[in-house]
């Protein structure tokens, strides 16, 4: 194998809680990706949260969805969303009532209980590959700190000086940040000030709902940073993105079950919408870089080339409302 094939599918959004109507069409595109991942055979299936519909306490809905991906014939890695174990109980910036169910350590339990467990690591390739729970970043639950002590204890043998992807279900930066140094959430703001709790001058992220909260992200972002080369692969916006900021690739995947309705008292996130997964090929001997054949029934859109690198990111889609790919340029 002179190339490792990481498929990244995102928000599939599976069983009967969100109605007929959502049911159906979520189970249809995974049915495609299914189909997809039988035929192409990538080496790593990783899905990144959002995995059941709507209630993280639906125990249908995860038995349903567990039921689908663990047909799949390629080995396959999941981390929880806001779905599947509760959305931020705080983010700055965000009115306190916009929130569902919460994070909390009964929901991490019972999901890692029945799905495994929520952060993982794995080396493939040369690669270190890095599985996170988002969803617990800022939340003081006794998990987030087990989760940073596990991160830093692997950091010396797995992520300093190493090639590292990371999955997780919300951005560990927001990504708004990527497009635009304006105004508004997730956006980062100039040094800190007394009056918002930050007298020590360091610059102060608000919060985004595209993102975990920013400040504990970027203490987990801190030990990610040992790595020669980081890549931090997302989901939870619903759509396709791929940006480099200060020198790391985030990408972020596309839904499996459709675009987000727009919401007038949310962020428009960055990205396209579209529905589709992604795939990241990983030259493991050095050779050059090959873009994807097309998905059979699915047009195929390189959303990331970095040149000189051997690094691509390509997406197969499903459906689209506007598929103008994506450029990782800069620095
Ligand atoms: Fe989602
Ligand atoms: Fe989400």
């Amino acid at each position: 194998m002179s190339v490792l094939r990481i498929w990244q599918a995102s928000d599939l959004h599976l069983g009967a809680a969100g109605g007929p109507e959502r049911e159906d069409r979520a189970s249809e595109a995974w049915a495609e990706f299914a189909r997809a991942v039988e035929e192409h055979r990538p080496e790593l299936v990783v899905l990144t949260g959002d995995l059941v519909v709507d209630d993280p306490d639906d125990a249908d809905d995860h038995r349903a969805a567990r039921a689908l991906i663990a047909a799949l014939p390629v080995p396959t890695l999941v981390v929880p969303g806001n779905h599947d174990v509760g959305d931020h109980a705080v983010r700055r910036g965000l009115p306190a009532d916009w929130h569902g169910k919460t994070v909390t350590a009964e929901r991490v339990a019972s999901w890692e209980a029945f799905w495994g467990p929520s952060w993982w690591v794995e080396q493939r390739g040369g690669r270190t590959i890095i599985g996170l729970n988002s969803q617990i970043v800022g939340s003081g639950l006794d998990a987030e700190l087990r989760q940073l002590a596990w991160l830093r204890g692997i950091s010396e043998a797995l992520i300093r000086g190493c090639e590292v992807i990371v999955f997780l279900h919300e951005a560990l930066v927001p990504s708004r940040r990527a497009e635009t140094e304006g105004d508004g959430p997730g956006t980062r703001r100039g040094p800190g000030t007394e009056a918002d709790g930050h007298e020590d001058g360091q610059a102060r992220w608000d919060d985004s709902w595209m993102a975990v909260p920013a400040e504990a992200g970027d203490v987990l972002q801190s030990v990610l940073r040992e790595a020669a080369s980081l890549t931090i692969a997302s989901g939870h916006t619903h759509r396709a993105f791929g940006a480099v900021v200060d020198g790391v690739r985030h990408v972020s995947a596309p839904s499996l079950a459709g675009p987000i309705p727009h919401r007038a008292d949310m962020e428009q996130a960055v990205g396209d919408e579209w529905i589709g997964w992604l795939e990241f090929r990983l030259p493991v001997d050095g050779g050059a870089s090959v873009r994807q054949p097309s998905v059979d029934g699915a047009a195929t859109v390189i959303v990331g080339v970095e040149a000189g690198a051997g690094y691509v990111v390509s997406a197969s889609m499903l459906g689209s409302a506007s598929a103008t790919g994506l450029a990782l340029s800069g620095g």
